[in-house]
């Protein structure tokens, strides 16, 4: 499918980190973007914001929520594909609410499938799937390097995880992530949706509204930049492949562009092995970019963290054709000075306000 200027697509979720990166780089490429948005993260209404001051009534804002079937089936009248983004995005806030975190994150993906099955057959669809549905990797052997956790496996270790491991659903947010990950997979193969699936590592960059429930490289930097000390669940051992967001973009678009290709199969993206960085190394060099270290604090294990995971992105690689991924310590370094600059903006209060967007219901 080629991106035409003009033609309008779906980006659930287009209020928050990912899907306002990706909607900028769309509504760059001409295209007007429709976003569906609850904004019931706190703060994505700025992204909101920073779209229209960019690319004005190119983009369309949809406020409603994806529980709302009405709404949704509304919001793809017309469109020419979807990216869907929004979701529940928390494990800790899936376990203290799991009929919610069930309810957006599989309920709503039904009813966009359903939405574009009914009302849109043959708009295409990309999906923000989790490497959660991998589970905790229990079963694999790592010893705990003085870099953090590493495989036993050297296959594994060099490479990452394949596709080709077992889906093993931990915690409601695996479950109803991966659930929708199963179902998208499935209209591609029922009903001939050209869905394609991502099934993602740790994303960082600008526009992350970080918390300590979600986006901890955001979160870590932005109460460092603050002076206060960092929570470490676990012994800072683990190990993630950390992704860029304007890669992860690159990834989404080209999805969208070979989906006659791809339709129907899943990938495993995130910065892969030489992005491949424990909590520890990833604060020590957050000490260096603020020529302070941050104060730490150590607390138990969360439910399901996985000691290591590191994705294998050579399929994605291989099938999307993307240039290389910035390196962690780049992205680590730009991040921060995007945070820094935030910071100076809200203290001298020259961030706009949010604007009054349709209210769908
Ligand atoms: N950021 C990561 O590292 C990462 C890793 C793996 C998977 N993912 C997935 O990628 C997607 C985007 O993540 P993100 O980091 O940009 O998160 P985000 O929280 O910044 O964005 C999600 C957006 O969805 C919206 N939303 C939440 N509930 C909604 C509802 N019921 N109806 C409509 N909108 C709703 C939020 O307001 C928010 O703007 C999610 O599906 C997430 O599960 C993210």
């Amino acid at each position: 499918m080629r991106l035409a200027e003009g033609s309008t697509l779906l980006v659930t979720g287009g209020a928050g980190f990912i899907g306002a990166n990706l909607a900028d780089r769309l509504l760059a490429r001409g295209c007007r973007v429709r976003v569906l948005d609850s904004l019931e993260r706190p703060g994505v209404e700025r992204n909101l914001d920073w779209l229209a001051s960019r690319h004005g009534d190119r983009v369309e804002p949809v406020i409603a929520d994806l529980c709302d079937p009405a709404a949704i089936a509304r919001a793809v009248q017309g469109v020419a594909g979807a990216f869907h983004l929004a979701a529940q995005v928390a494990v800790t806030t899936s376990l203290a609410d799991p009929a919610r975190d069930f309810a957006v994150n599989l309920g709503g993906t039904f009813a966009l499938l359903e939405a574009l099955r009914r009302e849109r057959p043959g708009a295409p669809l990309v999906f923000a799937s989790t490497n959660k549905v991998y589970g905790d990797l229990a079963d694999i052997a790592f010893h705990p390097g003085k870099d953090g956790y590493a495989p036993l496996d050297p296959a594994l270790a060099r490479h990452g995880v394949s596709e080709e491991r077992s889906l093993d659903f931990h915690t409601p947010y695996g479950c109803s992530k991966g659930a929708a990950d199963q179902y998208v997979l499935d209209y591609a193969r029922s009903f001939g949706l050209p869905a394609a699936v991502m099934r993602m590592s740790c994303i960082y960059g600008e526009r992350q509204m970080g918390t300590e429930d979600q986006g901890w490289v955001a979160h870590f930097l932005i109460r460092a930049l603050a002076g206060e000390p960092l929570t470490l669940y676990g012994d800072g051992r683990q190990v993630r492949d950390v992704c860029d967001v304007a890669d992860t973009c690159d990834a989404y678009i080209a999805a969208l562009e070979r989906i006659e290709a791809i339709a129907g199969r899943s990938f495993n993206w995130g910065g892969g092995p030489d992005n491949a960085v424990s909590l520890l190394t990833l604060i020590a060099e957050i000490g260096r970019i603020n020529g302070e270290a941050p104060r730490v604090e150590f607390a138990d294990w969360r439910a399901g963290d996985q000691r290591w995971f590191v994705a294998d992105t050579r399929a994605a690689d291989a099938a999307l054709a993307l240039p290389p991924r910035k390196g962690w310590r780049a992205g680590l370094r730009d991040l921060a000075a995007w945070l820094a600059a935030e910071r100076r903006a809200a203290a001298a209060g020259t961030m706009r306000p949010a604007p009054s967007p349709e209210r769908v219901s």
